[in-house]
């Protein structure tokens, strides 16, 4: 007969799936992913790899905590439970309900410039229509309206006016609970960012430079295990994808829409980015 071996008593004790100290509250399209699995190579982060939707999806919601606790990863008491659901950042309700369970939790923010969200966000719609066979606009025409003002009305630009609903969020918890990472640096320079979170969620400096590859072929960094260019971990296929081109005019078109409202968002969050 098969020996069932059980872990002792001092692990499975210690060992239970715990209720998120931290949550990715998005935005959209601005690296939520890459950040989630890069920072689950730190040995005290455990991340709830799908996106839940807890506190944005009714039906969900009515399950109870309990329900939200078995979505959760098995964890050791000193390790940090992570989960990213990006539509609770413009879900307006959400804040208030994240309170309710936990009014000290870690709160992270990644957001990147609002034109190239934009587009990222554009491009992934545009290829699942692609894929479905539907038709799809080009992106002049679909950020553009008829009299060629910035079309309000296409959700990505409303989702790109982060003032508007970081403003819910900074009515119920205070700023220092919320970290904000520039998701274009990440893009870029991951470890500069890592470092910052780990600081902010005062863990141990223990990722580093040596965990991450660029990988000419996919364009980005991949998570390198040890020396092995072999083992490199990429992001799926639609995390990076190729951009359409957009002509000069509308990007400055789009640009001078949104600057006014990136002043108020840095005023809001008392940082800066060069957008
Ligand atoms: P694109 O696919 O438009 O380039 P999210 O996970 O929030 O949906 O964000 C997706 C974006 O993460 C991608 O948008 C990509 O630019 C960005 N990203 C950041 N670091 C990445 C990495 N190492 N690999 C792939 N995509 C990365």
């Amino acid at each position: 007969d098969d020996e069932i071996i059980l872990p002792p008593r001092w692990i499975t004790e210690r060992l239970q799936r715990r209720l998120p100290q931290c949550i990715i509250i998005g935005v959209r399209k601005s690296g939520t992913r890459a950040l989630l699995e890069f920072l689950s190579l730190h040995p005290n982060i455990k991340k709830a790899s799908d996106e839940v939707h807890f506190f944005d999806e009714e039906q969900k919601y009515s399950r109870g905590l309990q329900w939200y606790r078995s979505q959760m990863p098995y964890s050791f008491p000193e390790q940090v439970t992570v989960e990213k659901s990006p539509a609770y950042f413009i879900t307006r309700y959400v804040p208030q309900r994240i309170k309710a369970v936990n009014s000290s939790i870690a709160l992270i923010l990644v957001v990147r410039n609002p034109v190239t969200r934009l587009i990222s966000d554009y491009t992934q719609t545009r290829d699942n229509r692609l894929k479905k066979g539907k038709p799809v606009r080009t992106f002049e025409e679909t950020v553009l309206a008829k009299d060629g003002d910035v079309n309000i009305g296409y959700k990505p630009i409303r989702v790109s006016l982060y003032h508007r609903h970081l403003r819910h969020w900074l009515n119920v918890f205070p700023r220092e609970q919320l970290l904000i990472v520039d998701g274009d640096m990440l893009v870029e320079n991951p470890m500069k960012e890592l470092s910052n979170v780990e600081s902010f969620l005062r863990l141990d400096h223990r990722i580093n430079g040596s965990h991450f590859h660029f990988n000419q072929t996919k364009g980005f960094y991949c998570i390198r295990d040890g020396l092995n260019p072999q083992s490199d971990r990429c992001l799926s296929k639609t995390k990076g994808r190729a951009h359409p081109f957009v002509n000069e005019d509308v990007l400055q078109k789009l640009n001078d829409f949104f600057r006014p409202h990136n002043e108020l968002f840095y005023e809001m969050i008392g940082q800066r980015f060069d957008w």
